[in-house]
């Protein structure tokens, strides 16, 4: 039987080493590893960002909340925080987030990172996590609609900026594992009619699958922390009220496995 591309662990009591073996153990097979349980003894964002580093460096670029541009901030965390003056961005709303990867249009280098949430304070009610991996979606689109099928597997499509982001298949395998690269707000225009009827039908397929109950759904609970593979599944989140700025706040950071480090350090050290 296949591993389970999700698993949570209750994990209250582990100090940070044992914390590291297990992130180290289970992110080999899963794609979502949720902790539940854990109170650092210090603070929590340093205290998570050395367990994660079991992983790979941290990756240092954030990006800017007002311009949107990446930059680089060693040691950083970049905050998810309601904000009621920021309806403009998904990060600083109250609305829910369509299902994305986070990664999807930065360069072919960064593909394999790894994420990390902490969560500091989730919002009175809503704001429920939803995952999905590349597998239950490309099996329930052969099932349903093997047109659809086939162009998220052989179509390529560019995200980002003219001359710059990532053109991918929406699903494609590397290193035998299956992968998946979706923002529908990055897919540039321009390129035809077969990606604009793309576009438009797999975000539909992707609100029926939630709309059906076909993806993972849960709500975070303060000092909850979820690693994720980036390029292996999709993430979004429901909506949740607040008033308040801060009144939901999710920390977020990235890690790169080894083999993207040196392509990493020279674009970091280009940027710095
Ligand atoms: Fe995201």
């Amino acid at each position: 039987m296949a591993a389970p591309w999700m698993k949570t662990i209750e994990a209250c009591g582990l100090d940070a080493e044992a914390l590291r073996a297990l992130v180290q153990d289970e992110m080999a097979q899963a794609s979502v590893l949720r902790l539940r349980g854990v109170t650092p003894p210090g603070e929590p964002l340093p205290f998570w960002r050395s367990v994660g580093e079991v992983l790979g460096p941290s990756c240092d670029v954030v990006e800017d909340s007002v311009t949107g541009q990446p930059k680089v901030v060693p040691g950083a965390w970049m905050d998810v925080r309601f904000e009621p003056d920021r309806p403009d961005t998904y990060r600083h709303h109250k609305v829910g987030q369509p299902l994305h990867s986070d990664g999807a249009y930065s360069p072919a280098d960064y593909a394999d990172q790894i994420a990390l949430f902490y969560l500091e304070r989730q919002a009175r009610t809503g704001g429920e996590s939803l995952f999905v991996d590349a597998a239950t979606v490309a099996e329930r689109a052969r099932a349903q609609d093997p047109a659809l099928h086939a162009a998220l597997t052989t179509l390529p499509v560019q995200f980002g900026k003219v001359g710059a982001g990532r053109t991918t298949p929406i699903l494609s395998t590397r290193n035998g594992r299956l992968k998946i690269n979706w923002n529908y707000f990055r897919v540039l225009p321009g390129q035809g009619e077969a990606v604009d009827r793309l576009r438009e039908a797999f975000r539909r397929f992707l609100e029926d699958m939630i709309e059906d109950g076909a993806v993972t759904c849960f709500r975070l609970e303060a000092r909850d922390v979820v690693f994720f593979r980036d390029d292996e599944v999709l993430h979004g989140r429901r909506d949740f009220q607040a008033e308040q700025s801060g009144e939901r706040l999710l920390w977020k950071t990235y890690f790169l496995p080894p083999a993207q480090t040196a392509a990493h350090r020279s674009r970091t050290a280009a940027a710095a």
